[in-house]
């Protein structure tokens, strides 16, 4: 669960970026785009998304019943269906988080007037378990996204986990295959994913990672999935820089895992009693956030050179499977936990931390924003029958077009953004090829004052036409509400120009620009 705001720059290297500022003026940039040396395919699943039993993640965000008088399919949201198949959301982790270790897969089968009610005892208040493994599953199919299931360890069994998964993919005539067929699905659905417990280190169970590894194992071991599809394992791994977790629990355990997870956070204080507000912060925690989002790139490096001590040749990927801004919960509102509000300062941190998974796209293969609807970072707000769509939903809806794409690098040489004694780069960027042939680019401006001018060098690519889109807004605190839902959305970009072989852009301050060039 912790997170860390690292202050990157000491003092030495503020002054060599502060002289580096002044080169550049603050006002251009160079991008190569390197079409000549493609690198991996850019997983779909980095786009995955986290739906946790908290809040109102579920109950009211995804799920209403049938009877509600919000228009539903089957009891799911119409709009917050619609607007998740929009942006092609490729897989769902479900049902925890911290929830997981607690949750008791029997409690959400059957009719729904004889589940009974528990005390949600990772976030309060109490679990109707109105939504359980069907509701989960047919949700995923509805939309079409892939399965993640996080499975209990740290309170259940491993013939707890054997028994769910044959409930959900045994397509005999076994009791429990007969039972799911008696409970209304008649063929097996797909799990596509397994987490075998979650934050093992914390409310998983406080577990050491030695203690752990070994538990993983004897997990891994009664694993099955009784219809032959293949399950990926994925352990529970690393809080933000705890690389010695990653070494350990690789080297114990690392031939039975697929992938192994890695959660961060970023708080814009840095101080998680008072984590900053989602909505009114000044520019130094403008700052700060952008920087947290940054530092994602040096933390996958750590534990992706731990991963290739043990595995040189990248089979286990790393699954960052909770990541986003968490800030304090919004104040006056009658919310339980962890509903905030989402700016364009949460845009730009996620198209920054896209372009990171992306760039290491060779090992980080599912990533899993936390959460989808009304929690955290989310795509989604609602509001009984209200549904807004947030900044950080827009840049998944222009980033969509990466998803699937070859990961072509890119160089980016321009100004540095300094606020104070704090900086980051100025520009961030990324690029793909789709399938079809077209080149996307995106381009970040972090800074909120300064726009700049682009210039981008298409090296191997023929490209003579570009279109493109681009989220920015009046203030760095702008957001989306139930009154005023566009606010921040996309909008035609028409500041990208081809002249001598080079395409100059114009790149307004703190801005996510996305181009496809053909
Ligand atoms: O996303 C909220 C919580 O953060 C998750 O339940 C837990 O895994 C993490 O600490």
């Amino acid at each position: 669960m912790k997170a860390g705001i690292r202050m990157w720059q000491s003092g030495l290297v503020a002054m060599l970026l502060f002289v580096s500022s002044q080169n550049h003026a603050g006002t251009e940039a160079d991008v190569t785009v390197h079409g000549d040396r493609p690198g991996p395919i850019i997983h779909r699943e980095i786009y995955g998304q986290f739906a946790e039993m908290l809040g109102r993640g579920i109950y009211g965000g995804i799920w209403v019943g049938e009877n509600s008088s919000i228009p539903n399919i089957h009891g799911y949201r119409k709009d917050v269906v619609e607007a998740l198949k929009a942006i092609k959301v490729p897989v769902i982790r479900w049902p925890g988080g911290c929830f997981a270790d607690q949750y008791d897969w029997r409690d959400g089968i059957g009719p729904r007037d004889k589940r009974p009610a528990r005390l949600n005892a990772s976030w309060g208040g109490e679990e109707s378990n109105q939504f359980g493994t069907h509701e989960f599953m047919d949700f995923a199919e509805l939309i079409g996204a892939k399965t993640y299931l996080s499975i209990n360890v740290g309170t259940g069994s491993p013939r707890e986990m054997s028994q769910w998964i044959e409930y959900i993919t045994a397509d005999g005539h076994t009791s429990l295959a007969q039972e799911r067929r008696a409970n209304g699905r008649d063929k097996p659905w797909k799990i596509d994913y397994v987490g075998i417990g979650n934050e093992m280190w914390g409310c998983g169970g406080s577990m050491r990672p030695e203690f752990y590894a070994d538990v993983y194992r004897q997990y891994a071991t009664f694993l099955h999935s009784p219809n032959d599809t293949p399950i990926e394992r994925i352990a529970s791994g690393a809080n933000a820089d705890d690389v010695g977790w990653t070494d350990k629990v690789m080297s114990i355990a690392g031939s039975q895992i697929d992938g192994i997870s890695l959660h961060y956070y970023t708080i814009p204080t840095g101080e998680w009693t008072h984590k900053g507000s989602a909505t009114h912060f000044d520019e130094a925690e403008w700052m700060s956030t952008l920087q947290g989002a940054m530092h994602m790139d040096e933390l996958i490096a750590k534990h992706s050179a731990v991963m290739d001590k043990y595995d040189p040749k990248k089979r286990v990927a790393l699954v960052v499977d909770e990541w986003g801004n968490w800030m304090d919960q919004e104040p006056g509102s009658n919310d339980p936990a962890l509903y905030q509000q989402n700016s364009l300062r949460d845009a730009v941190s996620a198209a920054i931390t896209l372009d990171i998974f992306h760039a290491h796209a060779d090992r980080v293969r599912m990533a899993n924003i936390a959460q989808m609807v009304n929690v955290l970072q989310a795509m989604i707000l609602t509001d009984k029958s209200k549904m807004v769509l947030t900044p950080t939903y827009d840049v998944f809806d222009m980033y969509k077009v990466f998803q699937g794409a070859t990961y072509l690098p890119v160089d980016v040489q321009g100004p540095v953004y300094r606020y104070g004694n704090a900086s980051v780069p100025g520009v961030h960027a990324t690029a793909g090829r789709d399938a079809s042939g077209v080149v996307h680019v995106a381009l970040v401006n972090l800074d909120p004052h300064q726009a700049d001018t682009v210039r981008v060098r298409l090296s191997g690519i023929k490209g003579t036409s570009v279109q493109g889109r681009v989220l920015t807004a009046p203030a760095m605190t702008s957001i989306n509400t139930f009154d005023q839902p566009h606010v921040v959305e996309p909008k035609v970009f028409d500041g990208a120009k081809f002249g001598d072989g080079v395409l100059t852009v114009a790149l307004p301050s703190k801005s996510v620009v996305v181009l496809d060039i053909r």
